[in-house]
């Protein structure tokens, strides 16, 4: 590691400072979390007057609230505050990107499970028996549920997306062979382990501060005040970590913050609002459920020449972030393959149903189960392989690198990750034995497929490219280091602190990381798009190169000599014969009035995109990925299991490889979930059935792939000068999973056939296994 770094790092006679980047050390609070003692939102001490909110919910998808009566939800025992929408102070608007997104429901609902009235008491049980007795009637509206009904009633919450590229009529007018197919994709629930939480405590006038279990403590800001009428300085948000987020944190903790905030306003006591599980599932959005919809044009090597792609996902009552979202998926129903003519319409469909929102991958996921339909459809109409058909329409070669959005590939690690997992994970010979295996056993039947992976990094909306830290070195030479990245378990603080300790060339356990806050770091973005290292590091970079060169001029004073023969090394500063240790130059730094404190920031080179024409250089970069997942199915209970998975990721030169590794599992294992288990379920009348553990199904430590093999491709840095030439982690992995549905597929074509096989809709669950047999309605 380093050779390649974007500043030079030292190390004198071998010697490194203990915790730099490249080195694989453990969560900073690895310990913590196992012994219980890392403290979340609702582990803090409960201070002296605090109240505890519950939120009455709407149990109609869509209707007119005719009665609110909440009289005896005032009197109720320990009820101290009740409040609907007339009582918010400021604007009854949570919108992230637009407006109009209510934080409670005022004279119609428009999903089930929508909050119409926040409750303060003295304890959390008296709040929610207060919240049984309210009296609330309705008078339905008809509702629209499903992305198809969404679609006829050209029911959209924003206006329809379109890219095309090439001439995509004309191209159809001169190929071989033509097809028409479809896709669908079910939602997910974040599951976080941790529900949405938060606590507002007023101070001074209109002053308070906010600790919520956000991903994006600016935005939480922003809404605070939006509701309450306060100026940004007012109030500040806070975040240690999280217990998870997964995208679901991203923009709709501002709702809870924002409830326990106006609470507290109301009562002017600090409030703690958090989510029970059932709560959380039915009031917060999920994933987005996909419908793919293409019409192709190809040869007959399967060369796609023309590509008319309609991609349609379930918003739910309001925007949130579904535009942004929509338009990852857009930029994503490429993956991996040259599409000369294409055309993609985009629809981000209204429905009464909960407000969709990030998850992890951010509609990359969706617009890739697209692209791998398509593949798959090509292939069973020609009977080829998955892997034939790739061949012919991966990007490179002469003219074939643009994306349909007009972004140069570059920086293409495909064939060599592909070469590197077919040779090691035996794909030709294993393809082999499970055609022998198939052939003799007539109930279980083993399936084996590849899914190659490309994932563009940056957030799509230049502009959120950003990021800042503040970095104060103490005279006893430790450090404090804040950023404006959040903590959800992805050791973030971990591989931001090892970027300072690589600079000051300091062990890592003098550098203390601290609560992510809006008064330290200001007008931050989410904690989000993988982006989180990169920005973060190099705005933490930045900042702690800004005082080492401060010190280096102290030092070289001192040692008397020139500035570039000082030289950090090793937790010491070394010029001509003499050295000082980084504590020692701290205090001369300090004895000299030299400041030892500074701000960085940072913004993401190079990037530009048009959102209205979808062209432009969105991403700084790609990352690829290859899985080759191994799957056995009963065809008599449609039971399955994922008996191997090979992966090889590119994450540049990783930061920090053990955490990356353990990215790479938690991500592939959470995408299994996705595709092959975890199963939303709304009644005829709207309602989620499937809404505790109890009906939704998540994966467990014994639905881990029997045989489960994570590698990092190696001696791979980032073509482009990112912080010590890394990669993103965080989501790119999760759409490895494909390979687990792709392999299902495979397992299930081989009794019905390939065309019969496509059949299989995600989530692949038994009852969609024996679907797609044939064997049930
Ligand atoms: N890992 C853990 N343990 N918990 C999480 O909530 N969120 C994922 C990913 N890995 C998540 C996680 C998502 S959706 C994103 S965008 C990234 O982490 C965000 O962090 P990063 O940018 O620092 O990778
Ligand atoms: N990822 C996550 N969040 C975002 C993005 C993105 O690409 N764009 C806007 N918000
Ligand atoms: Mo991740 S979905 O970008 O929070």
């Amino acid at each position: 590691m380093g050779a390649m770094n974007v500043i030079s790092t030292s190390s004198k006679d071998g010697l490194r400072a203990k915790g730099g980047v490249g080195q694989s050390i453990a969560h900073e609070s690895a310990n913590r979390h196992v012994r219980g003692s890392a403290i979340y939102v609702d582990d803090m001490p409960e201070t002296e007057g605090l109240l505890h909110a519950w939120v009455i919910l709407s149990d109609r998808a869509h209707a007119k609230i005719t009665t609110l009566d909440l009289s005896a939800v005032k009197v109720a025992p320990g009820v101290v505050c009740v409040c609907t929408a007339d009582d918010i102070p400021g604007a009854n608007d949570v919108a992230p990107i637009l407006s109009n997104e209510p934080l409670l429901a005022k004279n119609v609902v428009e999903y089930w499970g929508q909050a119409i009235s926040i409750i303060a008491a003295e304890t959390e049980a008296q709040a929610r028996a207060a919240a049984s007795l309210a009296v609330i009637e309705y008078e339905n509206l008809p509702a629209l549920l499903t992305i198809d009904a969404a679609l006829e009633a050209k029911s959209l919450v924003i206006k329809p997306m379109v890219m095309v590229r090439g001439d995509v009529d004309g191209a159809f007018a001169r190929v071989g062979h033509m097809l028409e197919g479809e896709v669908r994709a079910g939602g997910q629930d974040h599951f976080y382990l941790e529900t949405h939480v938060a606590q507002a405590e007023p101070a001074e006038e209109d002053e308070m501060r906010v600790i919520s279990s956000t991903q994006h403590p600016s935005e939480v800001q922003h809404i605070v005040c939006r509701l309450l009428g306060a100026p940004y300085a007012a109030i500040t948000v806070e975040v240690r970590r999280m217990g998870g987020g997964f995208g679901g944190k991203e923009s709709q903790a501002s709702q809870i913050a924002g409830m326990a905030a106006v609470l507290a306003r109301l009562s002017r006591r600090p409030v703690r609002l958090r989510l029970s599980r059932d709560v959380d599932m039915m009031m917060t959005g999920k994933r987005h459920d996909v419908l793919g919809r293409f019409k192709l044009g190809f040869d007959d090597t399967g060369r796609i020449e023309a590509a008319d792609i309609v991609i349609a996902i379930r918003a739910g009552n309001v925007p949130d972030l579904s535009g942004p979202v929509l338009q990852r998926a857009l930029c994503h129903v490429d993956n991996a393959y040259y599409l000369p003519n294409v055309r993609v319409n985009g629809y981000a469909c209204k429905t009464h149903t909960v407000s969709n929102t990030a998850f992890r991958g951010f509609g990359g996921p969706q617009g890739m189960v697209v692209a791998e339909a398509m593949i798959a459809h090509v292939a069973a109409k020609l009977g080829k392989t998955l892997d034939e058909v790739r061949a012919v329409n991966y990007y490179g070669g002469e003219g074939r690198d643009t994306t349909p959005y007009g972004q140069r590939v570059t920086d293409n690690n495909m064939p060599r990750i592909l070469k590197e997992v077919e040779e090691s994970a035996s794909i030709a010979a294993r393809r082999e034995a499970n055609a022998a295996f198939n052939a003799s056993s007539p109930i279980v039947k083993k399936g084996l497929a590849l899914f190659p992976l490309k994932f563009g990094i940056s957030f799509n909306m230049p502009t959120l490219n950003q990021a800042g830290a503040l970095i104060h070195v103490y005279t006893d030479g430790s450090v404090h280091l804040n950023q404006g990245g959040t903590e959800m378990g992805q050791g973030l603080y971990l591989k931001v602190a090892q970027v300072v300790a690589e600079s000051f060339q300091i062990d890592i356990e003098h550098v203390r990381v601290s609560s992510t806050r809006t008064d330290k770091v200001p007008n931050t973005s989410a904690t989000a798009a993988s982006a989180g290292s990169d920005l973060n590091g190099m705005a933490a970079l930045a900042a702690a190169e800004t005082i080492k060169a401060r010190m280096r001029d102290v030092a070289a004073a001192k040692f008397g000599v020139a500035v570039d023969e000082v030289i950090f090394a090793n937790g010491r500063i070394y010029g001509g014969q003499k050295s000082l240790s980084f504590a020692e130059l701290a205090k001369c730094c300090w004895l000299e009035r030299v400041s030892l404190s500074a701000a960085g920031f940072y913004k993401t080179p190079d990037i530009h995109f048009d959102a209205e024409t979808c062209t432009g250089e969105p991403f700084y970069y790609f990352t690829y990925g290859v899985c080759a997942a191994e799957a056995a199915i009963d065809t008599l209970t449609g039971e399955n299991r994922i008996l191997r998975a090979d992966i090889i990721e590119d994450v540049g030169a990783s930061l920090n490889p053990v955490i990356d590794i353990g990215q790479i599992e938690g991500a592939f294992i959470q995408g299994m979930g996705w595709l092959t288990m975890e199963e939303l379920w709304w009644d005829k009348d709207g309602r989620l059935k499937t809404h505790a553990p109890s009906t939704y199904k998540i994966p467990t430590s014994r639905d881990i792939p029997v045989d489960f093999r994570v590698k990092l491709l190696g001696d791979a840095p980032n073509a482009k000068p990112t912080i010590f030439r890394s990669k993103a982690i965080g989501e790119p992995p999760f759409m490895l999973a494909l390979a687990c549905f792709l392999a299902l597929q495979d397992a299930v074509a081989s009794v019905v056939g390939a065309e019969k096989a496509l059949r299989l809709e995600a989530p692949a669950t038994p009852e969609a296994i024996l679907r797609a047999l044939g064997r049930v309605e």
